[in-house]
């Protein structure tokens, strides 16, 4: 950077961005413009830490080199005032290298100093020590602005600006043509309720926002664009939780004449690219494993495989126990199925007590508790197991099985939940550590146990495996969808599908799922339908949650730290106060009348 040229950010107000500015630098006479940091006054030198995106940088005011007009005008400027200063480049004192800032090495000698944007005292702290915790959430989120001008959001959203270009250059490399699609629209059912957007046109009708673009990227594979992406907006009506907002953005696929294969190598590629540039190498290919193994052995069809804690069927060791609670369970077509967590024979009964109202609050009726300590096992029901079924527990010295009885239904989740809380609780979860799977093979229905109604796993878009269609026409609930999902240590990443491109097995999908009037067919979905029957390609894509994996690889843990104006886990955007209340007349003018909360 030399002064003739100035840096690249140069405008007519300024010369450079302060926080890029380095040793070699020295001698160049600059104009900044920046938020100023923190100042200190020493009763006639003033010192500025002046912040920009880049980062921080030191402005000195003496009276060697100010006026002493300048230096009164620098010492009277408050916090995030902003100011355009002028100076020049200086190497600091050996003595006086700040290591801790890029910028350390130098100071800029100011000469004039304007403040072009007086600011009010902040509401909360932009500048906070290393090791200061950030102000209550709740505080961040009313004062929205002051929050993105901390360091955290900063990066975190620069980070976010990245990998939206690294998936942008990713998928055009390959072919894929960015095309956008619309945001007032029909239903889409992702499994979540619909924002509704009423129409002042046509009165009593609505639009919907879309939960996902998923019938439109199958519309441009009818109309032939062969390869489509979006990084879509997607909205969706439900509770809100640290890794759910309800907007959010999906990087979002379809192609044409591809099969899973093609899919999962191009969407490895992809997050590869994405964690590249977050600067952590990922192995390629991911692990696979079927739903019906992930359910089996870790109760959900999103394992964290950073830890065991394996669930294993013990139904046979319990099953001549006269215990009535397990009797009644293996009556009724259930199992006993448990975790061993080593170690655990320890806990307190009120440790155990604890989880065993985590598996009950997720369904199970009980948890069943077994100990082994100074070779005996231990706990209320191993009066009822004999010598020899006690011995088939596999249990070591110190470890606590817990199980639970009854329909896989009730206790996968169960144990789900008492096995992640259990590997919290032993802290086995490695920070660092990526285990990425290809959860495949996902039933195409969940069947509701009492009703027998189907309901999709996926979406209704999703292909069934034809081989369990001519295996099993009449049983669909034991068809195989050909659905995908990409997991990271416990978390969905994304999904995906091959999708029906015959309009004839669309159709029966819709019917199996209770739509099965024609007429109603067309009229939501004869859009979609009226494109397969116009010649449809084979095709397929997923979805990858855009936001999740931002959050992931900027250290998150929660949403709201990588969306810059996010909504509170109450549904509130607490910065602009929406939802709001809106004049009646302008509800009148959409035909609509609200009802008072009973
Ligand atoms: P799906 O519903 O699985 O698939 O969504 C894809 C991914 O989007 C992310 N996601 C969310 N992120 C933040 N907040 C939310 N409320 C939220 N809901 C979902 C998840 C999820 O894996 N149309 C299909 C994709 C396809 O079949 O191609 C779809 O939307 O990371």
């Amino acid at each position: 950077m030399t002064e003739t040229t100035g840096s690249p950010d140069a405008t007519s107000m300024r010369s450079h961005l302060g926080g890029v500015l380095r040793r070699a630098d020295v001698g160049v006479r600059v104009t900044l413009g920046g938020w100023v940091h923190r100042s200190r006054d020493l009763g006639g030198l003033v010192f500025f830490l002046l912040r920009d995106r880049e980062g921080l940088l030191q402005v000195a005011f003496n009276p060697d080199w100010a006026t002493a007009d300048v230096i009164a005008r620098a010492a009277a400027v408050g916090v995030e005032s902003v100011v355009v200063i002028e100076g020049t480049v200086f190497e600091r004192p050996r003595d006086q290298y700040n290591p801790e800032m890029a910028t350390g090495e130098i100071e800029v000698r100011a000469t004039a100093v304007r403040i072009v944007g007086p600011a009010v005292t902040p509401a909360i702290p932009v500048a906070a020590g290393k090791d200061a915790q950030p102000p209550a959430e709740e505080l961040r989120l009313r004062h929205r602005v002051l929050d993105l001008r901390r360091a955290e959001l900063q990066s975190a959203l620069m980070l976010r600006h990245r990998l939206l270009q690294v998936s942008r250059r990713y998928l055009s490399a390959l072919g894929y043509l960015e095309l956008e699609t619309p945001i007032l629209t029909k239903p889409t059912p992702e499994g979540a309720r619909d924002f509704l957007v009423p129409s002042r046109a046509h009165a009593g009708e609505f639009y919907a926002l879309p939960q996902s673009p998923q019938i439109y990227k199958q519309l441009f594979m009818c109309a032939g664009f062969d390869r489509y992406f979006q990084l879509a907006r997607c909205f969706r009506d439900e509770d809100l939780r640290a890794d759910r907002q309800l907007e959010f953005t999906q990087i979002d696929i379809e192609a044409s004449f591809i099969g899973r294969e093609d899919i999962i190598t191009m969407a490895e590629g992809l997050v590869q690219a994405l964690w590249a540039e977050a600067g952590i190498t990922i192995q390629l290919p991911f692990q696979r494993m079927s739903y019906g193994h992930a359910m089996e052995r870790f109760g959900c069809d999103r394992p964290d495989l950073r830890y065991g804690l394996v669930i294993s069927d013990y139904t046979n060791m319990f099953s001549t126990s006269e215990s009535a609670i397990i009797q009644s369970a293996l009556a009724a077509g259930g199992r006993v199925r448990g975790i061993v967590v080593p170690g655990a024979g320890v806990w307190s009964r009120k440790q155990v007590d604890e989880l065993e109202a985590i598996a009950k609050g997720a369904g199970a009726g009980g948890l069943i508790r077994l100990r082994s300590v100074g070779g005996a096992v231990e706990g209320p029901l191993a009066k009822f197991l004999s010598a020899e079924s006690q011995g088939a527990l596999g249990l070591a010295e110190g470890d606590l099985l817990l199980a639970v009885a009854g329909a896989d239904r009730l206790s996968s989740p169960a144990l789900d939940r008492v096995r992640q809380e259990c590997a919290a609780r032993l802290n086995l979860a490695g920070a660092n550590e990526r285990r990425f799977v290809w959860v495949l093979d996902f039933p195409m229905f969940d069947q509701d146990p009492d009703t027998g109604a189907l309901a999709a796993v996926h979406h209704p878009f999703t292909a069934p495996h034809a081989d369990d269609m001519a295996a099993h026409p009449d049983a669909p609930e034991r068809w195989r969808a050909l659905a995908y999902d990409c997991v990271l240590n416990g978390m969905e990443l994304g999904g995906g599908s091959m999708r029906s491109s015959d309009a004839a097995v669309q159709s029966r999908m819709f019917a199996l799922l209770g739509i099965g009037d024609e007429s109603e067919q067309e009229r939501r979905f004869g859009f979609l339908l009226e494109g397969l029957r116009a010649g449809a390609p084979p095709h397929g894509g997923i979805a990858f949650g855009f936001d999740r994996m931002a959050m992931l690889l900027a250290g998150a843990t929660s949403l709201r730290d990588v969306i810059a104006f996010p909504k509170t886990t109450a549904a509130r955007a607490l910065y602009e106060g929406a939802p709001s209340v809106v004049p009646v007349q302008d509800l009148e003018e959409l035909h609509i009348r609200t009802v008072p909360r009973a």
